[in-house]
């Protein structure tokens, strides 16, 4: 029987990966991180010294590596070649870099590959750029968007937590960086889905989002029944 699948697109802190997850753990289903990925292939060329411009060496190093997914309890751990990745992948200069990495269409035509196969085996729910636009073209698909302030916020006080020091202001500076390189790059730019419903997260909490989504991916299914 086919898989159910979720897509989930949208900007840097629209509050993507705490809904997915959360959508994924209330379903039973398997949350994938479409962007840890590319995080885990930038923190594996950072720590190689592998030039981030470097496509072939970059497509021949994703096509050597191993990631793996570990959904526990509502928490889910990422590992690049057997090691656990998951607090390096965060780390401000991963941040940085990201995005040049996923610029490359070879990158991303192996890791889409590794994603796709995922999504053959597993009811999961995805989020990242293009998971609703080039991964899961079928999935249900939600992009869950928020204003620049709110999402530089949700960001500023997640670093923080983690003990990582920095200011709104430069918060909303890297957040607009990002979505500018993300949304104008020529492979897959991040692109709303004609079919996508749109959630606007600005102004509601984590759990108003989580139940908004599963009762869309409910109306769904009973839609098509
Ligand atoms: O969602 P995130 O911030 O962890 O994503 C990290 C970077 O990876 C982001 O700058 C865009 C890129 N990305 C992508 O190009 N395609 C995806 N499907 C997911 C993420």
């Amino acid at each position: 029987m086919a898989k159910k699948i979720i897509a989930i697109d949208g900007p840097a802190a629209s509050g993507k990966s705490t809904t997915a997850k959360m959508v994924a753990k209330r379903l039973g289903f398997l949350y994938l991180d479409t962007g840890a990925m590319y995080r885990a292939i930038t923190l594996k060329a950072l720590e190689l010294g592998v030039d981030v411009n470097d496509e072939e060496k970059l497509e021949n190093l994703t096509k050597n590596s191993v990631i793996n997914f570990e959904n526990k309890d509502g928490t889910s751990r990422i590992w690049m070649d057997g090691k656990d990745v998951t607090e390096k992948i965060r780390e401000p200069e991963v941040d940085r870099n990201v995005s040049y990495v996923s610029m490359h269409e070879k990158v991303r035509r192996v890791l889409v590959k590794m994603q796709k196969r995922m999504g053959e085996e597993n009811d999961l729910v995805a989020e990242g750029r293009d998971t609703t636009t080039v991964v899961f073209p079928h999935a249900f698909k939600v992009y869950l968007d928020a204003d620049l302030e709110e999402r530089a916020k949700r960001r500023f006080l997640e670093l923080k937590e983690k003990g990582i020091q920095t200011s709104l202001k430069e918060q909303s500076e890297e957040i607009s960086r990002r979505d500018k390189l993300d949304s104008e790059r020529e492979q897959s730019p991040l692109l709303r889905d004609k079919d996508a419903v749109v959630v606007n997260t600005t102004h509601l909490t984590i759990e108003q989002q989580v139940d908004r989504v599963i009762q869309l991916f409910l109306q769904n299914v009973a839609a098509e029944a």
